[in-house]
């Protein structure tokens, strides 16, 4: 079975991300996109909020499955089979950063390809921070995120306002 792994942050799950995953998914037997658990990070939403926001997203897709991982990207592909890192590029900008991930993944684990595919040009400007800051300034997030994602995304902003409001 040919197995790809999908990792990010996912803080939430745009429509950019949701295009990679279709795309990846038409491509390998199963697509595991896994949630990295990163502490020093101070995400919005919690792991499991995330993880089940894409589930919902990518319901409708079979051969995906939804993971979380703290540690290595490597050792998470080596756990579970998978040959391939599916990375999205959007920007010359993120290419240098990724360039250098994928060498020292494959410095890490030879046998572990990263995959690049591209994103589709609509998609080129999407990402979950200017997603987050569009909603703190009160701009409408649709089309830029799968719409399970639009109202959890408004409650999660409204909440740190309220609480960034009463210290
Ligand atoms: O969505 P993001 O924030 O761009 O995702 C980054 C992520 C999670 C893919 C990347 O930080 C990662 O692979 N983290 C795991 C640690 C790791 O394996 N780093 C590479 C070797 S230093």
């Amino acid at each position: 079975m040919n197995i790809a792994v999908y990792p990010g942050s996912f803080d939430p799950i745009t429509n950019g991300h949701l295009d990679i995953i279709e795309r990846a998914s038409k491509i390998f037997d199963k697509v595991i996109v896994a949630c990295a658990i990163n502490p020093s990070k101070k995400p919005l939403f919690t792991i499991e909020e995330k993880m089940d926001l894409i589930k919902e997203a990518t319901k409708n897709i079979p051969n995906v499955e939804v993971s979380s991982f703290s540690g290595l990207l490597v050792d998470f592909c080596k756990e579970h089979e998978a040959k391939v890192a599916i990375k999205g590029l959007r920007a010359l900008t993120d290419f240098e950063y990724e360039f250098q991930m994928a060498l020292m993944n494959k410095r890490l684990a030879e046998d572990v390809e990263t995959m690049f595919l591209m994103t589709r040009a609509e998609h080129s400007f999407i990402s979950s921070s200017t997603v987050k800051d569009l909603v703190l300034f009160n701009a409408s997030p649709e089309g830029l995120v799968p719409p399970c994602v639009i109202e959890p995304l408004k409650n999660k902003i409204a909440e740190k306002r309220k609480a960034s409001n009463g210290q």
